[in-house]
């Protein structure tokens, strides 16, 4: 079978390769065998394959944070999954054909769910979701704003946000973004700049924004502060600038605003198997009701893995890449 191994630590597009590998074979006790359908590239597994990230791989090994797929066999024992179940991988190496693990390292997902869709689920839409669950108890009307409005987790917590009845303002560091982000429920859209404070203070007629949500570090995060209330939080949950967090003190000293980090690795490393499910369980019912739709960019097979590295750190993007390792 067909699957992708890290060859070093380097530029993804040229240390990722696809290799054949033996098949994982039957499963044993307990166990279950899986054809993975479609895996998306994330910002955490290019920063880890150019080791950047907070874990740091081992060449050679495989990769891959994120894949869905169909259940292809069962080993004696299993009574949570069947053959035919779609399923989303809960371990790190979901870039290959087919997968062979515990059956408690799958969520069961819902029969009617697009795969394609399912596999942008894991992290970024629990990501979104736990961030506006965890950190602020947001009442209906509340605000939130948060930069990166457009990727993937952008997307996912403007929707997630919509459904619950809170409002966003958006930041994003393009004008063409503008519109397209109002088209998907964003209720203000700004683009990054010295006075982004006074233009959000316009734009929502001086509303307090309890939460704020930054992707970006850098100056990035020190502007998102100064738009959010006096003893506001803001959660820092990347670091897309590549720089520390500035945050004036004068935002921590005067304005009491809070600064905490958000890693879902590590959240659920803390979560039971029950806890997981259910939270995918509720998840994917909102990918079912049409509240969470990811654009997708373009997909790849595994062999074609340098190029989809290579498009995955584009800037300027619309939309995720996917990789569909059995096409
Ligand atoms: N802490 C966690 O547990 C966790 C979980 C999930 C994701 N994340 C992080 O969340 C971030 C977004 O992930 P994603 O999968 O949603 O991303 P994505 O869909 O691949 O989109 C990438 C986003 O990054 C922006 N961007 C790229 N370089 C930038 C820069 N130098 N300054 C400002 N913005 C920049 C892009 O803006 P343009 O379109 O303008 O290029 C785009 O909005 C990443 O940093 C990722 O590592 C963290």
């Amino acid at each position: 079978m067909k699957t992708a191994e890290l060859t070093a630590i380097g530029p993804a597009e040229q240390v990722v390769r696809c290799v054949d590998a033996p098949d994982p074979g039957a499963p044993g006790p307990g166990e279950v065998l899986v054809d993975i359908v479609a895996c998306s590239i994330n910002p955490a597994d290019i920063l880890m394959i150019e080791g950047n990230y907070a874990t740091r791989p081992t060449p050679p090994c495989a990769l891959g944070i994120e894949g869905t797929g169909t259940v292809a066999a069962i080993g004696a024992g299993v009574t949570t999954l069947k053959v035919g179940d779609k399923v989303m991988s809960l371990g790190r190496t979901n870039w290959t054909q087919r997968i062979r693990g515990s059956a408690e390292a799958f969520a069961r997902l819902p029969e009617q769910v697009d795969l394609e869709q399912a596999a942008m689920l894991k992290v970024n839409v629990a990501t979104a979701w736990l961030m506006l669950k965890n950190y602020v108890d947001l009442k209906a009307g509340d605000w939130v704003i948060q930069d990166s409005a457009n990727s993937g987790v952008g997307v996912d917590l403007i929707r997630l946000a919509r459904a619950e009845g809170w409002r966003t303002v958006n930041v994003v560091r393009r004008a063409e973004l503008v519109e397209p982000l109002q088209a998907l429920g964003a209720d203000v859209v700004v683009v990054d700049g010295p006075d982004l404070a006074s233009r959000v203070a316009a734009s929502t007629g001086g509303a307090a924004i309890r939460l704020g949500i930054d992707a970006v570090a850098g100056a990035a995060v020190g502007r998102l502060a100064a738009c959010v209330a006096e003893g506001g939080t803001v959660v820092n949950y990347g670091m897309l600038s590549g720089e520390p967090c500035q945050v004036d003190a004068f935002q921590f000293v005067f304005r009491d605003i809070r600064l905490v980090g958000f890693w879902l690795a590590k959240l659920m490393r803390g979560m039971s198997f029950p806890e997981i499910q259910d939270l995918y369980a509720g998840l994917a019912s909102r990918l079912l009701d049409g509240t969470i739709h990811v654009g997708v960019e373009a997909t790849y097979p595994l062999v074609r893995i340098p190029e989809a590295m290579a498009h995955a750190k584009r800037e300027g993007r619309n939309g995720k890449v996917l990789l569909r390792p059995n096409d």
